[in-house]
C-alpha cells in the first residue's frame, strides 16, 4: 500500500551499499516493491523520520552521524520547507515525520502555531542562549546565521561601512547587490531589524537599499558574492556562510566580510532549527535526535557543514569563522522575530521591492 506515493525515501541504507552486484540489488528492489504492493505497511522503513527543509548535503552528515552513534535507522525526506510544512499539515496524525527540521524559524513557528509540533526540553537546552529557544520548548535552533555585508577589497574601505544603515546611504547608489526580497533570509533579516530597530528605521533602510541596488537584484546569495568578487558591485547583503563558502572555493577572491553594528546592537541573525512533530511515531528517538543536534558532537557537525555558528557558544566552530566572543550578535529572540515576519513582508511590498 502506498498512501503517499511521492513520499519515498531518497535513500534506502543497506540496499545500495551491499556490493553483491547489480542482480542482488535488482532482486532486492523487486522484492521491496512486491512487499510494498502486498503489505499495508508504512512507506518508511525507519525508526526515525526527519522532514528536512535543509539541503541534502547539510542534512545527511547529521543523519549519518546520528545513525552511527545511536544505531537508530534514520531517514530524511529533503524538500522545500514550505512544501514539507504543507505535507505535514495534510498528513495530520497519519504523518511519518518525527522531526521537522528547517532553515527558517518562520516555518518552524508556523508549524507550532498550526499545532503540528510537541514540546521537548533537551538537557542540552541550557547551553543554548534563550533567544534561540522556540515558545514553550516547541522548537529549538540548531545553528545561527548572521546577516552580513560582503565587500570588494579594491572598492571599499571597510571602516566606512560599520552598520546595516550604512549600505542604505546615498553614497552607495548603484554599488550594492541584494537578493530578491522573497528570499527567506532577506525577510528574516528584515523581521529581526523590525524587532531591533523599529519600523521607521527599517522603512528608511529598505528605501535606501532599494535605490542603491537598482536592478542589481540577484536570485540568491551566491551570485551577489560573485558580482562583488568581480567588482561589478562594491557591496552585497548576504548570509555570512556564503562568504566563507566563496572564500573556501576561491581563497584569493578580493572579498571581505563585515559583521555590521558591532559597536551597537550586534549583527542580526536567522537560524536553522528543529522540532518534534505532534504525531511522531518515534517520539523517544526524536528526542534523542534533538539531544544529538544540541550535543557538542552534533553541534559541531550541524554547524560546520555550512560554516554556520553553533547555537551552543561553547562548541568549537569552523576555524575559518571569527573566534568566539569576537563577533556580537543582536540578542533578538528568534520567536519574536517570527512574529514580525508578516510585517516585514508588508514593509517590503510597500517599498515595491523585487
Ligand atoms: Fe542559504
Amino acid at each position: 500500500m502506498s498512501r503517499f506515493p511521492s513520499l519515498r525515501p531518497r535513500r534506502m541504507p543497506g540496499l545500495a551499499a551491499g556490493g553483491s552486484g547489480v542482480f542482488a540489488v535488482a532482486f532486492a528492489l523487486a522484492l521491496a516493491l512486491l512487499c510494498a504492493a502486498l503489505a499495508p505497511r508504512p512507506v518508511w522503513a525507519a525508526d526515525l523520520v526527519v522532514y528536512s527543509g535543509r539541503g541534502e548535503r547539510f542534512t545527511e552528515p547529521v543523519i549519518q552521524a546520528f545513525r552511527k552513534k545511536t544505531g537508530i535507522a534514520t531517514q530524511a525526506l529533503v524538500a522545500d520547507t514550505t512544501a514539507l510544512l504543507t505535507r505535514l499539515e495534510e498528513e495530520g496524525d497519519r504523518t511519518e515525520a518525527d522531526v521537522f527540521l528547517t532553515n527558517y524559524a518562520g516555518m518552524l513557528d508556523l508549524a507550532r502555531q498550526k499545532g503540528l509540533l510537541q514540546p521537548y526540553r533537551s538537557a542540552h537546552v541550557s547551553n543554548v542562549p534563550k533567544e534561540f529557544h522556540g515558545p514553550d520548548d516547541m522548537w529549538i535552533a540548531g545553528s545561527a546565521r548572521a546577516r552580513v555585508i560582503v565587500y570588494n577589497k579594491a572598492l571599499v574601505d571597510p571602516k566606512k561601512v560599520r552598520s546595516m544603515a550604512d549600505i542604505a546611504r546615498p553614497e552607495w547608489d548603484g554599488k550594492l547587490g541584494i537578493t530578491i526580497s522573497s528570499n527567506a533570509s532577506f525577510i528574516g533579516g528584515v523581521a529581526a531589524m523590525i524587532k531591533q530597530d523599529g519600523e521607521d528605521k527599517v522603512r528608511r533602510f529598505l528605501a535606501g537599499i532599494k535605490r542603491n541596488a537598482g536592478d542589481r537584484v540577484y536570485p540568491s546569495h551566491t551570485p551577489v558574492i560573485s558580482a562583488v568578487a568581480r567588482g561589478e558591485i562594491a557591496l552585497g547583503l548576504v548570509n555570512h556562510y556564503y562568504f566563507y563558502r566563496a572564500l573556501a572555493a576561491e581563497p584569493n577572491a578580493p572579498i571581505g566580510i563585515i559583521f555590521p553594528d558591532q559597536d551597537t546592537t550586534g549583527a542580526v541573525t536567522t537560524i536553522t532549527g528543529l522540532g518534534i512533530t505532534r504525531h511522531a511515531r518515534h517520539a523517544a528517538a526524536a528526542r534523542q535526535f534533538v539531544d544529538f543536534v544540541l550535543s557538542d558532537e552534533g553541534q559541531k557537525i550541524f554547524a560546520e557543514v555550512n560554516f554556520e555558528f553553533p547555537v551552543n557558544p561553547h562548541v568549537e566552530r569552523d576555524p575559518a569563522l571569527p573566534k568566539p566572543g569576537t563577533v556580537k550578535f543582536a540578542p533578538v529572540s528568534q520567536a519574536l522575530q517570527t512574529e514580525a515576519i508578516d510585517r516585514a513582508v508588508e514593509l517590503i511590498r510597500a517599498e515595491g521591492m523585487q
